[in-house]
């Protein structure tokens, strides 16, 4: 080759790699990452009487005619909203919000009167919810930046729930949206939260609620992609870019990989596709190399039709949310990248997409997974536990972890028995599954325990095979889960069925803070819970 052809060759290779670079770059580029989109929320020492504002939200406690202000506002404008309490014209129930005019009267142009609920009944969650409503409120009249008092005493807890209800509220998966107007729809930008205090140490409470609720964003746009733009490979590149752009390192175990290795549930389960499987791997090291991680597993069914016992077809869209859990997963690791967790964490997501065709699995195929035990097939609709139980399996020995959690879209009948606002959470140590129950109490993220009693395991008794992928209809929820318990070995494990909670459904109570379409649930309590762990082990040092 003469010395030009060799340049030649070398331009014509930087020219292509640049271009597919620049075409990786855009697609990805629209699910927003650091959104533009997000309001700024800043804690400001300072007083009511001084506060110049286009508007001001006071909390109102229900049937209460004493607000806490009213000394701080000129007197005919507290005597007005006496007046209004008193009237029952406002009765202070929980969202409420009426927006009243100071006419000069105040530094204030408006003053809105937010219900809170009953005071005996006021918490982190109704915080959340009212500071939702708020926002939302707010936004809708057009809005550009506003100031909210502090509902009751401010403490680090009651910030960080204003601040999940503003940014969570204000969420919307505006994509697919070719009109522009609708898309800049977010002229709300700066809301300030007024306290009497000093307010450095509350800012670092606002910027870690920035960072979650930036994760949560991530989350519900991963959630939300529609199912011919996430294939298992598009959820694998948006794992890989957020390896390049945090100290998490990815690796991606493709299709033949997968068989050399002998994960065969997660190969069967995708063999229907012509989208192959991915198993994504993520790892971050917040800690010592030598200290045991955390394995986060997340079901990613980017598209569940059943297979072969393919699913009647009412609401066949919806199962694009059957990547949940893994969204989820790939989320957590972003905030935990973010707020620099001091902990060893490693999210593993089994990816695949679930199909009828020629090459799919069947119903009475027998396969031998990960750990060696054999599974007979008996509906190709009971799949996530196919690829979760591989994918923990292979975490489980690759990782030594301390504790595994995994979140999954696992069951219809986890929804008959709880709904569609509460999680079911099952689990082999009693420990782990308390911790969880704790940290979700924090949270508001609802969850709630199904007994995994031994008896459950007959019901997986298979005639050909070690077990069966199906238990039958009783308890169907737990039956699942005593699946994926085989393959858990002596690690501790618990198992979040967010079937019901993943996505807005048939069912969901509306909430300020959760808006249509995916909701990132999970992530907060996981959260959570690694924070305290991260506290608890850095107590012990
Ligand atoms: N992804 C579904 C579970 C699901 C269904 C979640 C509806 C949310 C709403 C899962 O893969 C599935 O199909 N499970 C079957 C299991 C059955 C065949 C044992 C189910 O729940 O019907
Ligand atoms: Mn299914
Ligand atoms: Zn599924």
């Amino acid at each position: 080759m003469s010395a030009n052809a060799i340049i030649e060759s070398i331009v014509m290779a930087s020219l292509s790699f640049g271009y597919s670079q620049i075409l990786f770059f855009n697609t990805l580029n629209k699910v927003r990452i650091l959104p533009p989109t997000m309001v700024q929320i800043k804690v400001e020492k300072g007083k009511l009487s001084q506060k110049n504002t286009p508007l001001v939200v006071i909390g109102i406690f229900e049937n209460e005619q004493e607000f806490s202000q009213s000394r701080e506002l000129d007197s005919s404008l507290s005597n007005t909203i006496t007046d209004i309490l008193g009237d029952k014209e406002f009765s202070g129930s929980l969202g409420l919000a009426t927006i009243l005019h100071t006419f000069g009267k105040g530094p204030m142009k408006k003053i809105m009167l937010l219900g809170l609920g009953p005071r005996e009944k006021f918490g982190y969650e109704t915080a959340r919810i009212a500071a939702g409503k708020a926002t939302l409120k707010a936004k809708e009249i057009g809005l550009t930046e506003i100031t909210i008092l502090p509902f009751s005493n401010l403490d680090e807890s009651l910030l960080e729930a204003i601040c999940e209800g503003i940014h969570l509220s204000l969420y919307s998966f505006k994509r697919y949206k070719t009109n522009d107007a609708e898309k800049a729809s977010l002229s709300l930008h700066d809301i300030t939260i007024l306290i009497d205090s000093e307010p450095t140490k509350f800012q670092s409470i606002v910027d870690k609620a920035n960072l979650l609720a930036d994760a949560i964003y991530f989350a519900r746009d991963l959630g939300n992609l529609p199912p011919n733009e996430c294939s298992p490979a598009q959820l694998a590149s948006y794992a890989t870019w957020l390896s390049d752009n945090t100290p998490i390192k990815v690796r991606i175990i493709e299709r033949y990989e997968m068989e050399s290795l002998g994960l065969a549930g997660i190969v069967a389960v995708g063999k229907g596709s012509n989208n192959p499987p991915k198993l994504i791997i993520l790892e971050y090291n917040g800690a010592e190399h030598d200290q045991k991680p955390y394995l986060l597993a997340g079901k990613a069914v980017t598209f569940d039709t059943g297979g072969i016992s393919l699913k009647p077809g009412e609401k066949m869209d919806e199962m694009k949310f059957d990547k949940c859990g893994g969204c989820v997963v790939l989320a957590a690791l972003r905030a935990i990248a973010a707020l620099r967790i001091r902990l060893n964490i490693v999210g593993i997501i089994p990816a695949v997409e679930n199909m009828p065709s020629a090459t799919s699995y069947r119903p009475g195929d027998v396969i031998q997974m990960y750990n060696g035990k054999t599974v007979e097939v008996l509906n190709t609709d009971a799949e996530g536990r196919l690829i979760l139980a591989d994918a923990i399996a292979y975490g489980i020995k690759t990782y030594n972890p301390l504790a595994v959690i995994d979140l999954a879209t696992l069951t219809g009948a986890c929804i008959v028995a709880l709904g569609a606002n509460i999680a079911a959470i099952i689990g082999t140590d009693r420990q782990l599954i308390d911790k969880m129950l704790r940290a979700s109490n924090l949270t508001g993220e609802k969850i709630w325990e199904l007994p995994l009693l031994e008896e459950f395991h007959d019901q997986l008794k298979s005639n050909v095979a070690d077990i069966k992928n199906i238990g039958g209809r009783p308890g169907g929820a737990i039956t699942a889960a005593a699946f994926i318990s085989n393959f858990t070995d002596k690690a501790p494990w618990v198992h979040l069925d967010i079937a019901g909670t993943a996505w807005t459904q048939d069912g969901t109570y509306e909430l300020s803070y959760i808006p249509k379409g995916a909701t990132g649930f999970g992530l907060r309590t996981i959260l959570k819970f690694l924070q305290q762990e991260e506290n608890r082990t850095m107590e012990r040092r």
